[in-house]
């Protein structure tokens, strides 16, 4: 695990961006695993840009979101379906619809659904690229603290922190679902390579816990530790908080 200290947001965003845009040049059949959040706006914002910069042809990408909350259709303007059209899949006519995977929150049979999306994601993958962003409880999707590190695509319940750091998106914290459909930590784990993006003063202790402290299913991110290609992109913020040491430990045992 590398931990890179890009300053800024500007930087750090436009970071992920190329990373993708490079994955996806290279590879025009890439899979890519995405993620929503406050995190993710200015690297998808960066990423349409680079898109259109390079003429970029996306009929054959194939891309999986990591959750969708429960009980919210794709028209819902809170659902992550809305979340990803608006910051990414309208903007170019090139997205195939039948290539772009986000688990379907309002259906009927919701196991059936969790079990269809890890079949999908098992068929089609795995992700050349997932991009995390990380929770301030350090849950990654919504894997919640104690999430098993052998979890697969499941319903998951909601921890009272993520619901209320989730409240900001909503008009009361009544209308922040309680359950969401997330991959699990086993499925993240089979991508190829990972980039965890983490920014700004309330992601400075989810961070410093994953530096600093054991693994754990008490801190569901640390399991990214057991991968052998992960980036985790930082602004100042995040990175002066962290204890120098334990980063320069760490990268030691890299090289
Ligand atoms: P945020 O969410 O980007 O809105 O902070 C990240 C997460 O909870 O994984």
């Amino acid at each position: 695990m590398y931990i890179l200290n890009l300053e800024n947001r500007q930087l750090a965003s436009q970071y992920v961006a190329i990373e993708l845009l490079k994955q996806m040049k290279l590879k025009p059949n890439s899979v890519l695993g995405l993620a929503t959040g406050n995190t993710m706006i200015d690297v998808y914002k960066y990423l349409k840009t680079l898109i259109n910069n390079n003429h970029l042809q996306l009929d054959q990408i194939v891309t999986f979101n990591l959750d969708e909350y429960v009980g919210l259709s794709a028209d819902n303007e809170q659902s992550y379906h809305a979340y990803m059209y608006q910051q990414l899949f309208k903007h170019h006519q090139t997205w195939h619809k039948e290539n772009i995977f986000i688990p379907q929150g309002d259906t009927g049979n919701i196991e059936q659904e969790c079990l269809m999306y890890e079949q999908y994601l098992k068929d089609k993958g795995p992700a050349d690229i997932q991009i995390l962003g990380i929770g301030e409880n350090g849950h990654i999707g919504f894997n919640e603290p104690g999430s098993s590190f052998e979890s697969v695509t499941r319903v998951v319940d909601l921890s009272s922190s993520t619901i209320n750091a989730n409240s900001r998106y909503f008009d009361s914290i009544e209308d922040v679902p309680k359950q969401a459909i997330s991959m699990g930590l086993a499925s993240i784990m089979r991508a190829k390579r990972i980039i965890l993006l983490a920014m700004g003063e309330n992601k400075k202790e989810a961070i410093s816990q994953l530096i600093e402290g054991d693994i754990s299913e008490v801190l569901p991110a640390s399991i990214l530790h057991q991968h052998p290609h992960v980036d985790v992109i930082v602004d100042n913020e995040v990175f002066e908080a962290l204890d120098q040491n334990k980063v320069q430990r760490l990268e030691r045992h890299l090289s």
